[in-house]
């Protein structure tokens, strides 16, 4: 049985299906989408040579016309020089209206393919097969596409959702380890944003978790869906619910610049980020001492150095300050308020920030 997870937008409403060996299924599951029949695979270079001629093979032999782009892996692929390789390739390959783009990879795919179809010929259809735990929980769900420029990451972009997902979880087989943990950070951070339940689900299924069981990784990864799904659903264009998603974000990001993104993986910084933002909220969210425990163990269990970078703070600071989501310069938080419950705050002072990253040193 497949999980399926409806995203309601209105008009732009789509389902998220979840579960082993979907690769195999697309036809049936895109057929009553009513899609055009030309169909433009975006992909990398790692997931291409492992999925794409499945992939293709399948959409063919359904009688869809079917092209194959593929870009070099990594997150300098989201870059307008990239963008416009893949315009001009499209419109070689005669991509009409009616065409639809279909992601094949992680969340740098997802995130450009996405651009790409919200841009070509003014938006043509877009359909996500993310191949990343990142990007089954989080990049894919919710309509946030966009590129990098030099001067930041996600600088051009917008919201432009899928008509559907469809995340085989029988993909993460090849995810190396690193990717995958990675991924488990923003698992870990949907429980304390939102759900006390799923937390404690992970405290007890985080070995079935890290060796990929097929269950758990369907239950999981749904339930994140589902949690994204509603919060997006309530606030797609990030004015306010949204926020939520960035618990450990603040200091993630800024870890993540500082070290000029050569050092940490996202989910890697976020993790560290949590922890500073899990001792913030002991401060001023009134999150219980053995809560930032758990919130610490669980991470550290699932295999994260939790030290933060050996970098100035007056750095972390200033990156914290240009971060696109703090608010004129100001440093904006959100916190626990017990595991399961968050808030956004503007009451984190530079001192608190110290104070926690320095116990975190120790
Ligand atoms: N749109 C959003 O809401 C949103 C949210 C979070 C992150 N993002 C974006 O997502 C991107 C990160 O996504 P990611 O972590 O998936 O990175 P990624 O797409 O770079 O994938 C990580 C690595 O794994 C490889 N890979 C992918 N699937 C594989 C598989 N099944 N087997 C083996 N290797 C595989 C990729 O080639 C790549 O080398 C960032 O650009 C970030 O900005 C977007
Ligand atoms: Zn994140």
């Amino acid at each position: 049985m497949s999980s399926i997870v409806h995203v309601a937008l209105g008009e732009r409403s789509y389902d998220i299906l979840i579960r082993d060996g979907l690769l195999g299924q697309l036809p049936e599951l895109l057929r009553p989408l009513k899609l055009g029949r030309c169909c433009a695979i975006l992909t990398d270079a790692t997931v291409s040579p492992r999925y794409a001629t499945a992939v293709r093979d399948a959409l063919t032999a359904a009688a869809w016309s079917v092209s194959v782009h593929t870009v070099p892996s990594g997150e300098s692929s989201k870059s307008l020089s990239v963008a416009g390789k893949l315009y001009e390739e499209l419109a070689e390959a005669r991509l009409n209206r009616r065409s639809f783009v279909l992601a094949l990879g992680g969340g740098v795919v997802g995130d450009l393919a996405g651009f790409i179809a919200a841009t070509f010929l003014r938006g043509v259809d877009f359909v996500q097969v993310p191949t990343t735990l990142l990007a089954m929980v989080d990049s894919s769900v919710g309509g946030k596409v966009a590129i990098n420029l030099p001067q930041g990451k996600n600088l051009v972009g917008a919201f432009y959702q899928p008509r559907i997902v469809v995340a085989d979880t029988a993909t993460l087989a090849s995810l190396p380890e690193r990717e995958f943990r990675a991924g488990v950070a923003e698992v870990i951070k949907y429980g304390v944003i939102y759900d006390a339940v799923l937390f404690a689900e992970l405290e007890r299924e985080l070995p079935a978790l890290m060796a990929k069981d097929a269950a758990v990784l369907g239950r999981v990864i749904a339930r994140c869906c589902e949690i994204k799904a509603d919060v997006v659903s309530k606030d797609e264009r990030e004015s306010g619910l949204r926020e939520i998603l960035n618990f450990g974000h603040t200091v993630g990001h800024a870890i993540e610049a500082v070290t000029e993104y050569g050092t940490y993986l996202h989910g890697e910084a976020i993790a560290i980020g949590m922890v500073a933002a899990a001792r913030l909220s002991q401060k001023h969210g009134g999150l219980a001492e053995a809560d930032v425990a758990r919130i610490e163990a669980l991470l550290r269990r699932a295999g994260f150095d939790l030290q933060p970078p050996d970098v100035s703070f007056d750095q972390l600071l200033d990156a914290m300050r240009s971060d696109k989501k703090a608010r004129d310069g100001g440093l904006r938080f959100v916190l626990a308020r017990r595991i399961g419950e968050v808030f956004s705050s503007d009451a984190v002072s530079e001192s608190d920030i110290k104070e926690v990253l320095h116990v975190s040193r120790r």
